[in-house]
């Protein structure tokens, strides 16, 4: 353990077992201003008593303790005398550990079910008689292990919440995680307070003043670079990095001639000017669009991006003289990667590079401040630290940028059309008060011309297609609804005003089967 202070007192261990809700239990619990961490199910003992976990939540998971080879944890972990709650999975393997009976249900229960209290103790206090839960599970307990008691069924589900007071073991057979369980953040609640006893104290400020003393002991007077992109967590890790260690922080901003109009400016304007960060604006336009002349595929496009970015920032590290550290923004969902073989679950952690495939002899060592946090977190961070909301609230925009928005060939007079009409996309998207709602809202330009008609003269000119979805994580996504007049008014300018467009069209796929960029 490090010499100076945790950016939190108490913690609670998470045990995955393979739920893809996994990373939800985490959120919930930090909402709850309780930190906690995903660990993989197998963890020692030893290694889970030196974290000094408050709780243990066992997580849900694909497989069956019926099964041979089910995944299960240190069966020590019950006797620590640290509170568990076991989650689906969770419950089962409690159950088994315990000595109960486990079987296959009769169908399984999916969905949303009404859940009957029968004890309203320390779990389910403060709740009332029944509540709508969320259930996903073939297996059930069906006769409880010796010194548990059954806190709740549902009317297929004869045990679909018990405890052991005494041993502090506590199980749910629905998902409390999910926002299809309403009051599933009371009962973790609950959990956390009444049961673990922990203190909410898990807070972006103390996060923030935690990080800035990590950064500055793992830096010291040496320096470190960063790739900034105007995104949020880009724009995050450079803002804390320079808030531990000032001038030493070398920020790079590549322009590689695909970003929005006014994108760059806009960037520059807000670090520059008005975060006064040290950044290195690269102008790079020629020589990304050089290597994209005449590229028509997709993953090319993509490729031949990365390969540009890592030669134009390897230069400019170059030139900025002896730099020790390469500064990273990411984020917690991207260093942890659940992965559920043959049923069986594994937790590993991924080496996740933002600027990978920087050449070796650079020898970077890496900083990640931000590789605790989720997406939510970092909004919070980054605007703690001053970050303009612009920024906080920016969609995401893909590292090959508008590249992968121009279907097929990238050219200028593409390029300058498409800028124009997203420009107009932009401006009038905002203008609508569903604006929050919307994940991401831009322009695709098509290379299909087609005829059509301007005053008295026949045109025969490109397409532009209108892509605005809900989302809540970019996996999934849905069209969005717009209302008829501002569709309308989006086209009528983007024809108008746009020289080189005579059709736009509105994309109305969800993702599946489609993807959201079109490229
Ligand atoms: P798709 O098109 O796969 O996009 O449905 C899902 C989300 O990812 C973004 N996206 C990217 N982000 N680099 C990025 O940083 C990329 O190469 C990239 N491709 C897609 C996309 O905008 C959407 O939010």
């Amino acid at each position: 353990m490090s010499e100076f202070s945790k950016p939190y007192q108490e913690m609670i261990a998470i045990l995955d077992f393979g739920s893809q809700y996994n990373q939800l239990i985490a959120r919930r619990v930090r909402e709850n201003r309780v930190y906690s961490e995903l660990l993989p199910f197998d963890i020692s003992r030893e290694k889970l008593l030196s974290l000094n976990p408050r709780g243990i939540i066992l997580s849900g998971g694909p497989a069956s303790v019926l099964d041979k080879d089910a995944p299960l944890p240190h069966r020590g972990i019950l006797k620590l005398g640290i509170p568990v709650l076991g989650i689906c999975y969770g419950m089962q393997v409690l159950a088994y550990l315990s000595g109960g009976k486990i079987e296959r249900g009769k169908g399984g229960e999916y969905g949303a079910r009404k859940l009957f209290i029968d004890n309203e103790e320390d779990l389910f206090q403060g709740l009332g008689k029944s509540l709508t839960v969320w259930m996903s599970h073939k297996d059930e307990v069906s006769s409880l292990p010796g010194g548990f008691e059954v806190l709740a069924h549902t009317e297929t589900c004869s045990i679909a919440a018990m405890r052991d007071k005494k041993r502090k073991l506590y199980a749910l057979q629905f998902h409390p995680e999910v926002t299809h369980t309403p009051q599933g953040r009371e009962i973790i609640s609950n959990f956390l307070f009444r049961i673990c006893r922990c203190s909410p104290e898990w807070t972006m400020t103390s996060f923030i003043e935690h990080a800035v003393q990590k950064i500055r002991h793992q830096v010291g007077k040496k320096r470190v670079i960063c790739a900034l992109s105007g995104g949020v967590d880009s724009s995050t890790t450079a803002m804390l990095i320079n808030k531990a260690i000032g001038k030493n922080l070398e920020c790079i901003f590549v322009d590689n001639g695909l970003l929005r109009l006014g994108e760059v400016e806009k960037i520059r304007k807000i670090f520059k000017e008005h975060l006064k960060l040290n950044i290195h604006f690269v102008g790079a336009r020629e020589r990304f669009l050089k290597r994209l002349r005449g590229v028509l595929n997709p993953e090319k496009k993509r490729k031949i991006i990365g390969e540009e970015f890592i030669n134009v920032f390897a230069e400019e590290a170059e030139k900025l003289g002896k730099i020790e550290f390469l500064a990273q923004g990411t984020l917690y969902p991207d260093a942890i990667e659940s992965v559920s073989t043959k049923g069986g679950p594994s937790a590993t952690i991924k080496s996740h590079h933002n600027v990978g495939g920087l050449p070796e002899k650079m020898h970077f060592k890496l900083i990640e401040p931000l590789r605790d946090l989720f997406k939510d977190e970092v909004r919070i961070v980054g605007k703690e630290l001053g970050l303009p909301r612009e920024i906080i609230e920016r969609q995401p925009f893909p590292g090959p940028g508008l590249a992968v928005r121009i279907v097929g060939e990238v050219t200028p007079k593409r390029l300058e059309i498409l800028q124009q009409a997203d420009g107009i996309v932009s401006e009038e998207i905002r203008k609508y008060k569903g604006y929050k709602d919307i994940w991401q809202s831009f322009a695709v330009l098509l290379p299909l011309k087609s005829v059509g008609i301007m005053g008295d003269e026949r045109t025969y000119e490109y397409t532009i297609a209108l892509r605005v979805v809900k989302s809540s994580d970019g996996m999934t996504a849905d069209w969005v609804r717009l209302p008829y007049g501002l569709l309308e008014r989006i086209s009528q300018r983007i024809i108008n005003e746009v020289n080189g467009v005579n059709r736009v069209v509105y994309d109305i796929s969800s993702k599946p089967p489609s993807t959201i960029e079109w490229e």
